[in-house]
């Protein structure tokens, strides 16, 4: 088991850690006792997570503005988490946008922006959180999703995105295992309240649906993807690397084309061309 002390005295940066599934994995290393650093783009929402942050850990959190897509912002983030808390033991890599598009109906700039904050700020986050990671020992975390296994409609910039972000996982796992880094990603299944659920299963029906489709029986929650942070981070986890981790109640099964199918119908109730 990942006990509090285990993770006592670590240093977290989360990118994307303002919000949702981010936003726990921040609090669940918070309440183990680590130090924590996040980064997103709008300042309002950083300053209330680290609030929120400092409320239920040791106190000791910090927060940047930067947007993935800029390296040099997130490397200054990096950096200053890195001066105020010392060398990061977990990175995590969540920021992302998402929204429902046929792919006729997305321009290149709209399929550019997904790919660009998920993929191409992925790199950035892990290309300029190398330097500042404690080697040997830290432990790396990028946040993917079902569309990076199974294709779904209306997802193809996500789709694309994200089985880039597994493909960073394993190549790196391979590249920085030498050095004592450990990398792997989580697939989080529907998770309960987030942004992403919200875009993608809008109506109270299509979020019954979904929740019928998975295997247990309920959506995630935060705090499911959290502990399995918690336990990748762990010395339980230190052989695996390079892995692609579903903590999705057996969505990844097949479930998730009933969220295809929900996403089709609010797509076709906007634009009655589109067949659900
Ligand atoms: P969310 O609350 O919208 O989280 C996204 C976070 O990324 C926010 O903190 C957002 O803050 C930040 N962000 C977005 N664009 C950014 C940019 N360009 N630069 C820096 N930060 C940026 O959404 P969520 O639903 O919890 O999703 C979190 C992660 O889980 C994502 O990687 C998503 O793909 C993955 N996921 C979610 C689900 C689900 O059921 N929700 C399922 C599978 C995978 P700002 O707006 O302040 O920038
Ligand atoms: N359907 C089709 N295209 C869309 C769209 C939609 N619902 N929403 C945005 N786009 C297109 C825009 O039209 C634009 O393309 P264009 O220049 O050809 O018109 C392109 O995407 C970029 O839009 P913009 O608003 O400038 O992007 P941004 O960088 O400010 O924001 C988003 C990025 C669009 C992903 C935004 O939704 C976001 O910030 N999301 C973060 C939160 C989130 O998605 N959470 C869930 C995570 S799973």
């Amino acid at each position: 088991m990942s006990t509090k002390r285990e993770h006592e005295d670590k240093t977290v940066f989360v990118a994307g850690g303002s919000s949702g599934i981010n936003l726990g994995i921040a609090l669940g290393f918070a309440r183990a006792g680590a130090r924590v650093g996040i980064l997103s783009r709008n300042q309002e929402k950083i300053d209330a997570a680290v609030r929120a942050i400092k409320n239920v850990g040791s106190g000791a959190a910090v927060g940047f503005s930067a947007d993935v897509r800029n390296p040099e912002e997130v490397k200054a983030a990096l950096r200053s988490t890195y001066e105020a808390h010392g060398a990061i033991d977990v990175l995590v890599s969540g920021a992302a946008g998402n929204f429902p598009a046929m792919a006729q109906d997305l321009s290149p700039n709209g399929f550019k922006a997904v790919v660009d904050i998920d993929l191409l700020g992925s790199f950035n986050v892990l290309h300029g959180g190398f330097e500042f990671l404690r080697k040997p020992g830290a432990s790396i975390i990028n946040i993917s999703a079902p569309q990076a296994i199974n294709p779904m409609v209306a997802q193809i910039h996500v789709c694309a995105a994200k089985a880039g972000v597994d493909m960073l996982t394993r190549v790196l796992a391979m590249e920085w295992g030498p050095y004592g880094i450990r990398v792997n990603s989580i697939i989080p299944g529907p998770i309960d309240a987030t942004e992403g659920m919200r875009r993608l299963a809008p109506t109270p029906e299509a979020l019954a649906a979904v929740t019928d489709s998975v295997p247990l029986g309920r959506l995630g929650q935060v705090e499911d993807v959290a502990a399995a942070a918690l336990m990748l981070s762990s010395r339980q986890a230190e052989f695996i690397t390079g892995a692609v981790v579903p903590v999705d109640g057996g969505w990844s099964l097949g479930g998730d084309r009933v969220a295809a199918a929900a996403i089709l119908a609010g797509l076709a109730r906007a634009n009655p061309s589109i067949r659900d």
